[in-house]
């Protein structure tokens, strides 16, 4: 008979319990709510590609049904070396520079854990994908946050993730000697900010004097709206490619995000790095996943040139007017939003809200905030403060996180609820 001391969580897993998604995917489940919460779009995928993973299981191929190359399937990353070569301008070699994971998630968990030694730090600006600092703490580093600041005005109805700015002289304090690696987000979740040149230049410059890496997540890089710079990748900086990992995901490429691939890009001494945890963690991906995806990248590489048909440019064209309809909504409730310039969430100010939230919890004003809506207007979002680490939690207490890869019809229904809570006013 156990007496339960053996049965329990290991201690390096202590304090990263908690899940945004678990939570809040639940909550919006539960109250049926229009769900603007988590970043997946409730529309079909383009039908190529889905024709393309039938195909791949029909069994014309018998092999696709079976493990296939442990650092990715040789058609992706033939077709992601092209693709990756001709948006790097530069060669990218197949077998050794690119591998291919159980998404983004898959290539962050690989690259922080093949890099990181305990006493290591990684530097992660806020707000972050929420995953990066407990992937950073589980392998024995430190992680160190510097917060985006937003710049709003009194008088300022609506911002751009352009006026989220980091501050060159914080970004600097958090480097040092013990420095591993940065993760830069670009285009960003949940601001949507796209780092200019200069900031990147900025990160870069610490990087190469701190000898560190800089792991790229730029998983909305095709996410880009027309009044926005173009996307740009630290990669391609002077000197930046011997010590950039970049990843990418198929999800959020083809709107899949229930198909769980991704990739990283590298050169081969630093992939070696992921390589080893890839191999000893899941060892390989779904075969005919993979294969469907490299037949995407195979189309959409041949019509790349010509952005009226190339998914990767016109989800963007399609997503802009969503991006209108959902800041006015949100402008017509009295939030501030922030206009992103990529990816597909819309940070919103709450501060002029006059809503009793309180729930007797302790948790932060956001998730008190969601909770509320969710179950008292059926409107889900996220609460950014999980993307905060605990010191800077507070300065998401005023904010709110909406997802605008949705049907007209869901953001109509959005519109609708925001509507009829304003009358009520
Ligand atoms: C910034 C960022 N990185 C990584 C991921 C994970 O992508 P995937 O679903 O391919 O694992 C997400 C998903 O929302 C994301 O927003």
């Amino acid at each position: 008979m156990s007496n339960g001391k053996k049965l329990q969580l290991a201690d390096r897993l202590k304090g990263t319990e908690g899940n945004v998604w678990v939570e809040f995917g639940k909550l919006a489940a539960e109250n049926q709510a229009t769900n603007l919460g988590q970043g997946f779009p409730d529309f079909m995928p383009p039908m190529y590609v889905v024709e393309a993973l039938q195909e791949a299981v029909s069994g014309k191929n018998v092999l696709l049904n079976q493990y296939t190359r442990s650092y990715g399937h040789p058609r992706l990353v033939n077709a992601l070396a092209k693709t990756f070569s001709h948006l790097m301008d530069r060669k990218i070699d197949a077998m050794n520079e690119v591998l291919v994971t159980v998404g983004a998630y898959g290539s962050l968990f690989c690259a922080v854990q093949g890099l990181i030694n305990p006493g290591d730090e990684a530097v992660i600006i806020e707000p972050f994908f929420d995953c990066y600092g407990p992937m950073v703490t589980v392998a024995g580093g430190t992680p160190k946050f510097v917060p985006l600041r937003p710049k709003i005005k009194p008088g300022d109805k609506v911002i751009s993730s352009k006026d989220w700015i980091l501050d060159p002289d914080e970004l600097a304090a958090a480097f040092s000697d013990k420095t591993k690696l940065i993760i830069l987000n670009t285009p960003n979740n949940p601001v949507g900010k796209m780092y200019s040149l200069e900031e990147m230049e900025m990160v870069a410059n610490l990087c190469k004097k701190h000898d560190a890496v800089c792991i790229a997540d730029e998983v909305y890089e095709w996410l880009v709206y027309s009044d926005s710079q173009p996307h740009r990748k630290i990669a391609t900086l002077p000197d930046m490619w011997e010590r950039t990992i970049t990843i990418g995901s198929a999800g959020k490429t083809f709107s899949v995000t229930g198909w769980k691939i991704g990739w990283a890009i590298a050169p081969a001494n630093l992939m070696k790095c992921l390589n080893t945890m890839h191999q000893n963690c899941c060892y390989t991906c779904p075969t005919p996943i993979q294969e469907a995806v490299a037949i995407g990248f195979e189309h959409e590489l041949s019509i790349i040139d010509n952005k009226k048909d190339c998914y990767f440019y016109n989800l963007a064209a399609e997503l802009e007017p969503k991006r209108k309809v959902l800041a006015k909504s949100l402008q017509e409730a009295g939030m501030i939003p922030t206009i992103p310039e990529g990816g597909y969430f819309m940070m919103a100010d709450t501060s002029n809200m006059k809503v009793d939230c309180e729930d007797g919890t302790d948790a932060p004003k956001d998730f008190k905030f969601v909770r509320w809506l969710c179950k008292n207007k059926k409107l889900a979002a996220i609460p950014p403060s999980a993307f905060y680490s605990k010191d800077h939690k507070h300065l998401a207490a005023n904010m709110v996180r909406f997802c605008f890869i949705k049907k007209d019809e869901t953001l109509e229904s959005a519109s609708k609820i925001i509507h009829d809570w304003v009358a009520t006013m």
